[in-house]
């Protein structure tokens, strides 16, 4: 079955590109706030990301199907000495948009990866209490659901996407899905990672969720596309993509990576958003787009790149 890849360049605040109700899954990973190894100074403060956060959750509501999930990959996170609730805040904000909060998977990375070492160490230099300041090797995976799956729809689905779908009990068993903490290694540092500066989250992420949460065949939503992990698995897994992304520059490796695996029968989209005279907060460090959170929705196809 051949899948379609569409990459809107463009702010998710408003999704106006997607139908109603028409996406059966999303899967994405927000900057976390203005976290200072990837996003410092991205917004201009909290109540800017809350903001942004908010917006989409409610176009998220329009455009996933009912019953249907919604994953996000975040942490809290500390600027400036302050640590900003996003876990708490993300939940709230998605449940005032209508969504019910289903469960919290926490993604544990391996002990070795500590990117603020010297934090922990300030015990060791000072032995006494109120030095305490642990390190951290986890995340959180926020799932939400738009009300209750209804199961007679099974009857309605093509069997064979049925039998594509199902799901491994293996790797159920023994890579522990079924526990709320997942051990995953993060994407490892090398050299000639494509993901170079981008915070990007393991491939092993997007494929539970895509396999636990959708169809063969069925269409999924990164509104935070960065690299392009997530369409990367999803087309891996014979499912329809649509990524937002506000960074142009990041144009040529998501194409890598969706490229990267010849012999899958996919077609992949580039769209770009007329960008508005004014520009504004919410633009990545690597470059500053002429987007703003309030961009101008009309999209515009400037350019249609297909691959086979
Ligand atoms: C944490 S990264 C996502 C990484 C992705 N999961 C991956 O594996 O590559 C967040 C991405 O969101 C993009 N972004 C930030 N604000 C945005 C917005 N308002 N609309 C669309 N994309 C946005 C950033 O440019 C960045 O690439």
């Amino acid at each position: 079955m051949s899948t379609v890849h569409r990459v809107v360049f463009g702010n998710c605040m408003t999704m106006k590109e997607i139908h109603d109700e028409s996406i059966q899954l999303m899967v994405t990973s927000p900057p976390y706030y203005n976290a200072p190894f990837d996003y410092p100074n991205l917004f201009k403060n909290y109540d800017e990301f809350l903001s942004l956060i908010s917006y989409l959750a409610h176009d998220l509501y329009r455009v996933l199907a009912p019953g249907r999930v919604a994953c996000f990959v975040t942490d809290d996170m500390l600027v400036k000495g302050e640590k900003y609730p996003v876990v708490a805040d993300i939940t709230r904000l998605m449940l005032d948009a209508g969504f019910r909060y289903r469960d919290r998977i926490v993604w544990v990375k391996p002990k070795g990866y500590v990117r603020i070492s010297r934090r922990s160490g300030v015990v060791i230099q000072h032995p006494y209490p109120m030095y305490y300041y642990p390190d951290n090797i986890h995340e959180s995976i926020l799932i939400f659901q738009k009300g209750r799956f209804d199961y007679s729809h099974l009857r309605e689905l093509d069997p064979k996407s049925i039998s594509k779908s199902k799901i491994s009990i293996y790797d159920y068993h023994n890579q522990e899905w079924y526990l709320t903490v997942w051990n995953i290694t993060n994407v490892l540092p090398l050299r000639e990672r494509l993901e170079k500066g981008i915070a990007a989250f393991p491939e092993e992420i997007p494929k539970r969720l895509i396999k636990l949460f959708s169809f063969h065949g069925e269409t999924v939503l990164d509104p935070f596309l960065g690299s392009g992990t997530t369409m990367r698995v999803a087309q891996e897994l014979g499912r329809n993509s649509w990524g937002y992304e506000i960074d142009r520059g990041l144009k040529k490796i998501i194409a890598q990576k969706l490229e990267y695996k010849h012999g899958l029968d996919s077609r992949v989209e580039f769209l770009f958003r007329r960008a508005p005279k004014e520009s504004r907060a919410s633009a990545p460090r690597r470059q500053r787009p002429s987007l703003s959170h309030r961009d101008a929705v009309t999209p515009r196809l400037r350019c249609l790149q297909l691959f086979q």
